[in-house]
């Protein structure tokens, strides 16, 4: 019994080795051995921190997750393990850690996918070259660096292979490529090749490539000897070369593939010059060409009209001029078309593109100088977007816009557009969500119960005649994030229900308007809001709570009084703009400055403030501009505001402001390039510590008390001494995260009022030109150091009205741009140096009232002035005073002309503009910022984000990922 349950037992045991046996070596199922070992070793190498590999721990290893065996040998040969993106956590699902040389028992491996994994910035391991079998390799985003393994040139059954998305991978040298001979797919986007000077010879050699993805790699212009034409094996179809560094001297490269190419982009290559080739024409495979972002001139040659199977056509932002060419009307399958922001002239074609008439979908020509009218589109059926804006178009716009039932996006603003927008134009146009009309001559002709068929995002009528009644079709646009009716001549009262549909807005603008009434309390009326300009209107009343999350707010030139305590609401970090100027404000400055640490610019002249400048204004850390101009402030300034060092314009004047000018702003301000301290209570003498004031360009501290001498180290002001403009860029830094279409940026010029022969100018555009000492009506004693004359870009100086004494300084002359001089009512002595007659710019010139003496220098300019320039001089004699000098008796009378015109004339003509570029730093996002700032390039801009916004958005989130998780460890 004893034995025949051994038995038993015995032949049960047997079964299950048989079975088991058949389980590891049949032909349908089964998991070698070795292999499934190796993979264990594998998953020891990896931090498995989601459980991803939680399946790999039974016995069959052909079961586990990412693995697939042979139907016939049961070896592995596919292991695919990229991470996936969980809508649950938020973050890639990656596993981490390093790839264990175990992989090479997986000897029949033919499909290696660990893409988007965190391999924690090692090397790509060089053992994958020998696993020979591979014929699909992708290790994108996989946060892999250090140079490429030429290794890899032994993978010669390669079929596909993606580095796409390593950021700090590098190669010097392509040649391994070439053995690749099978390859039909390389991705090798962002692996830094900037130093593989003959990678177009590797990719000559290799005769399967099809498709090749070289963006973002810096790769170099073709060298000389790649220019001959070595002919290309490849027959590639897709090629994408966007961001590198190539010249033309790619194109009779290009062209090896003429006839194979499908898909081309060579946009953003900063030095493609150069003009576009005419062999371009024979590319008649091509569906897709993109070289926009470019230097390329010349004309469009006519012969793009033989690529007949085009259907995207970029060539915008480029130097392109002359008209565009008829052919392009053959091109039938065109379904975009973007040649914006070129310098194209002569008439828009009425046929253009009839012949694509059913598949055009786009059409941007914006930022050119298009002339003639806007084509009649109708039939047009497939257009979703129209860009025509920043043109010369004049005309009427034809109804027929209004039957284009597609249409999304509809900008001509910025033409020469005249007569009314009526119903008709906008009737059928119920997908579109963008409309911009501005700065045209369009007069909005809409009846009052209009209801539109459109719900808009974005809707800019700057310049639009759309007053006077607040338009009421406003009423139904309950998607508004960007709106601008600036400057549309509406004399009204802000609608109740308008306030019922700014929730979404981001950027709000209803400035140069006659808009009457107060404001409500706004705080819960816009959630998004971020920037608002109701300036220059008729609001009246106190500043009502406004949005917490403003970061952009101007209300200047309107009539709101009362105190701007209930500001302090505005309680962010992003504040960066805040303009109250010309209005009825009083009490004393709020105490919520602490709160606006990114606040740059700060105006609040021509109120009625009072009180002292609270030391809560050294918190201020990034305060660039403050104006507080024609206010009642009294007091010391705090010393507290010697913090903000990033200050370059600080202008006080006509307040009640005492003390003495403190010694910090020499010592703690190294960027002031406007001090004004004009018209206050300011004693004691002018310290040396102001020398100190190197990029200083207008110093007025004129009509105050301050006594003592004129430092002579006012030689040190370096910025009086130089050409140079002074420029205010100021950072405005807030994040958005979506509909950037909608947001359009602001730029900010500033400004100052300069006394300028004897009144008063505001300079904006030119204010950097404008370089002046005013130390008038003040009783400063002592001789005028001769140290001034080192100034040599000095534009003004008026010592006039103190106790100066001495002599004129001999060098005078040197001040050649020198254009106003006033030394009046002092007690200065001596002649007039002759050198002073050596500055032909000098239009207004004052030294009456002074002690002078002697001959007024002859046969020159000085004649000129009016005599009055010169009266008050008891002993001077010559013309233009009437008093002849002893040795001149004889001389005929004075030939007073009058000048007193030219003078005048003079003044008007400072209105020459420079432009003064404000930057916007939108967030962590540098790039975005300064591409924003200039209005013409928003629209590539927003093209190339598309492009890129999907790396962006995976590279950011899952760099995001690995931070937190390496700050929690
Ligand atoms: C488009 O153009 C073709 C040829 O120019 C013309 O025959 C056709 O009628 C047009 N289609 C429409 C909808 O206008
Ligand atoms: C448009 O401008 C052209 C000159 O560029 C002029 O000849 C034409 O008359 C203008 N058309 C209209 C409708 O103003
Ligand atoms: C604004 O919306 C609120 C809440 O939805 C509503 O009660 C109010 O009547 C609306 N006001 C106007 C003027 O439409």
């Amino acid at each position: 019994m004893a034995l025949c349950s051994f038995e038993r037992l015995l032949v049960s045991f047997l079964v299950l080795v048989v079975v088991c046996a058949k389980a590891g070596l049949g032909t349908t199922v089964g998991c070698v051995e070795r292999e499934r070992q190796a993979l264990l070793r594998f998953k020891h190498g990896l931090v498995d921190d989601y459980g991803i590999l939680s399946s790999w721990d039974t016995r069959d290893c052909c079961q586990w997750r990412g693995v697939q065996c042979s139907n016939q040998s049961g070896h592995i040969i596919l292991l695919h393990l990229p991470a996936h993106w969980s809508e649950n956590t938020d973050d890639y699902q990656s596993l981490r850690g390093e790839i264990s040389p175990s992989l090479l028992e997986l000897e029949h491996l033919t499909h290696l996918d660990l893409s988007f994994n965190d391999f924690g910035r090692r090397p790509i391991p060089p053992f994958l070259a020998s696993l020979t079998k591979i014929q699909h390799l992708s290790l994108s985003n996989a946060n892999f660096s250090g140079r490429l393994p030429s290794q890899l040139g032994n993978l010669s059954n390669l079929l596909s292979l993606d580095l796409n998305l390593n950021f700090n991978l590098h190669s010097g040298n392509l040649e391994w490529l070439s053995h690749l001979t099978s390859l039909r797919h390389l991705d090798l986007n962002f692996v830094d090749l900037s130093k593989a000077i003959h990678w177009s010879q590797a990719i000559n050699k290799l005769p399967s490539l099809i498709h090749l993805n070289l963006q973002y790699c810096s790769l170099p212009p073709l060298t000389t000897p790649s220019l001959s034409p070595v002919n290309s094996s490849a027959p590639l179809a897709f090629l994408d070369l966007h961001f590198n560094d190539l010249t033309s001297s790619i194109f009779p490269w290009l062209f090896n593939f003429a006839t194979t190419l499908v898909h081309l982009d060579l946009s953003w290559n900063d030095h493609l010059n150069g003009s576009i080739p005419d062999a371009f024409g024979n590319m008649i495979s091509l569906t897709y060409l993109d070289i926009s972002h470019n230097q390329l001139q010349g004309s469009i040659p006519d012969i793009f009209g033989n690529m007949a199977s085009l259907e995207r056509l970029d060539l915008s932002v480029n130097k392109l001029k002359g008209e565009i060419p008829k052919s392009l009307s053959n091109l039938c399958r065109l379904q975009g078309l973007s040649l914006s922001h070129n310098n194209l002239s002569g008439q828009l074609p009425q046929d253009l593109l009839a012949c694509a008439n059913d598949t055009l979908e786009i059409l941007y020509l914006s930022g050119n100088q298009l002339t003639g009218s806007v084509p009649d589109l109708t039939g047009f059926s497939s257009l979703q977007a129209l860009e025509l804006d920043q043109n010369q178009i004049n005309g009427t716009l034809p109804t027929s816009i209004g039957q284009l039932t597609k249409l999304q996006v509809l900008d001509i603003g910025s033409n020469s557009l005249q007569g009314a927008i009526s119903e008709a134009h906008l009737h059928h146009l119920s997908q579109l969500y963008y409309l911009d009309l501005s700065s045209n001559s369009l007069t909005f002709n809409m009846s009052s119960e209009w209801v539109p068929p459109f719900q808009l995002n974005s809707l800019i009528l700057t310049s639009c005649q759309l007053g006077p009644r607040f338009p009421s079709w406003l009423r139904t646009q309950k998607q508004l994030e960007s709106l601008d009716i600036s400057n549309s001549n509406i004399s009204d009262v802000i609608p109740g229900w308008f306030w019922n549909l700014t929730s979404r807005i981001q950027a709000f603008n209803i400035s140069n308007n006659q808009i009457t009434g107060t404001l409500p309390n706004v705080s819960s009326k816009f959630d998004h809001s971020i920037y608002i300009d109701m300036s220059s209107n008729y609001l009246e009343g106190s500043i009502p709570q406004l949005p917490s999350n403003l970061a952009w707010l101007d209300l200047s030139n309107n009539k709101f009084s009362g105190s701007i305590t209930l500001l302090c609401t505005v309680a962010n970090s992003y504040l960066v703009y805040l303009d109250l100027s010309n209005n009825l404000l009083s009490g004393e400055l709020a105490n919520c400055w602490p709160q606006w640490k990114r606040l740059t610019v700060l105006n609040l002249e021509n109120n009625q403030f009072s009180g002292k400048i609270p030391k809560s204004f050294g918190s201020l850390q990034s305060i660039q501009t403050l104006h507080l101009r024609n206010n009642n402030l009294i007091g010391e300034l705090p010393s507290s505001l010697k913090k903000c060092k990033s200050l370059r314009f600080i202008d006080l004047a006509k307040n009640r402001f005492s003390g003495k000018i403190p010694t910090w702003i020499g010592r703690n301000l190294p960027n002031l390039m406007v001090l004004n301290l004009q018209s206050n209570k300011f004693s004691g003498s002018i310290s040396l510590e102001i020398c100190q004031l190197k990029k200083i360009q207008i110093l007025d501290l004129s009509s105050n008390n301050m006594s003592g001498t004129i430092p002579r180290c006012l030689s040190n002001f370096t910025g009086m001494t130089k050409n140079g403009t002074l420029t205010l860029t100021v950072a405005y830094s807030y994040s958005f995260y979506n509909s950037f279409m909608s947001f359009s940026p602001k730029s900010y010029d500033d400004r100052e009022l300069v006394k300028w022969k004897g009144r008063e100018f505001e300079f904006k555009n030119t204010l950097g030109l404008v370089k002046c000492i005013d130390f008038s009506s003040n009783k400063l004693t002592g001789e005028i150091p001769k140290e001034v004359t080192d100034l040599l870009k000095l534009v003004s100086l008026n010592f006039s009205r103190n106790n100066l004494t001495g002599l004129i300084p001999t060098t005078i002359g040197q001040l050649k741009s020198l254009e106003v001089l006033d030394l009046s009512q002092n007690q200065l002595i001596g002649e007039i140096p002759s050198s002073l007659s050596e500055i032909d710019r000098l239009s207004n010139l004052d030294l009456s009232n002074n002690n002078l003496s002697g001959k007024i220098p002859r046969g020159t300019q000085l004649q000129s002035f009016n005599a009055s320039a010169y009266e008050g001089n008891p002993t001077l004699c010559g013309l233009p005073l009437l008093k002849k000098c002893l040795e001149d008796k004889a001389e005929g009378a004075p030939n007073a002309s009058s000048y007193e015109d030219d003078i005048q004339q003079d003044g008007n003509d400072m209105w020459f503009y420079v432009s003064i570029a404000l930057g916007f730093i939108v967030g962590f996002w540098g790039v975005c910022g300064t591409l924003l700032l200039n209005n013409s390039w928003r629209y590539a801009y927003f093209r190339f984000l598309n492009k890129i916004k999907d790396w962006l958005y995976v590279t950011t989130t899952i760099n995001m990922a690995r931070l937190r998780r390496s700050l929690q460890s």
